[in-house]
């Protein structure tokens, strides 16, 4: 089931997600988080480290896992996811940093690493609440356009479009990396409540099509009409399109 939120804005979109995650963890303080990167979330950490400052948001027993990770950049490279988390969210907070779980992008097996990713989230009872965005092809995680859905933690050979869309936090088109390592739409799919955030015009036609438009992996995110409680916040703008489907919107 679907339940779409519009806010006027960035601002407005950011401080309802960031809403919903922190009654995720007031409802249940040592809650399993599913966390997202890339430009979209940014607002929303801010307002959850406003939270914490201002209204004593506790971190302290939540496990966060994140959907995705750069292969080949150190956590230590400004452009790596784990850094990013890092620099947004965690060092911000109270979350103890062992229960804070990013893809190994450095592992030489990966087979392993994906293995791996795959049995500590199971281990943990899934994800309670898996926070997305969305690529502009379509993509969640980094689970690019392909002819099947991939259920399993995988590396993925980023598509062009992936790689001209994340050039913008590269100082070249060569420096960004050609592959990732991301969660599956499995343990995805298996979270109790997915939050997809989406904000600006440059999100409209592909909101529409992942979620009115058939399920197929040609959208990867086409596949959440099939999940049970999944929560869709966006701006005005990102939403423009969808909206005209006639779908139900609560404002
Ligand atoms: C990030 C991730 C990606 C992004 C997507 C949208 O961890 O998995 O799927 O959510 O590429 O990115 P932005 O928010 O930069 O438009």
């Amino acid at each position: 089931m679907l339940r779409v939120h519009q806010q006027k804005d960035y601002k407005g979109m950011s401080c309802k997600v960031a809403r919903l995650i922190a009654a995720q963890i007031t409802m249940k303080p040592d809650c399993v988080l599913g966390l997202a990167t890339g430009s979209t979330p940014i607002g929303a950490y801010e307002e959850l480290v406003t939270k914490y400052n201002e209204e004593k948001l506790s971190f302290a027993a939540v496990t966060t896992v994140n959907l995705d990770e750069y292969r080949t950049l150190p956590p230590t490279h400004e452009q790596s996811y784990r850094y990013f988390m890092n620099d947004n969210l965690f060092r911000h907070v109270d979350v103890r940093e062992a229960y804070t779980n990013v893809p190994n992008g450095l592992a030489e097996d990966t087979a392993a690493e994906c293995a791996r990713y795959d049995a500590l989230i199971r281990g943990l009872g899934g994800i309670d609440l898996q926070l997305l965005g969305l690529g502009n092809n379509g993509h969640i995680g980094f689970n690019e356009p392909c002819d099947h859905f991939v259920l399993e933690t995988n590396v993925v050979d980023l598509t062009e479009s992936t790689i001209d869309a994340n050039t913008r936090f590269f100082a070249t088109k060569g420096d960004v990396p050609r592959q990732a390592i991301t969660m599956g739409l499995g343990c995805i799919m298996e979270a109790k409540m997915v939050l997809v955030a989406v904000s600006g015009a440059g999100k409209a036609d592909i909101v529409c099509r992942a979620f009115s438009g058939p399920v197929t992996p040609e959208v990867p995110a086409s596949i959440l009409q099939l999940h049970p409680n999944v929560v869709l916040v966006g701006d005005e703008a990102a939403l423009a399109a969808l909206t005209k489907t006639g779908i139900t919107i609560c404002r």
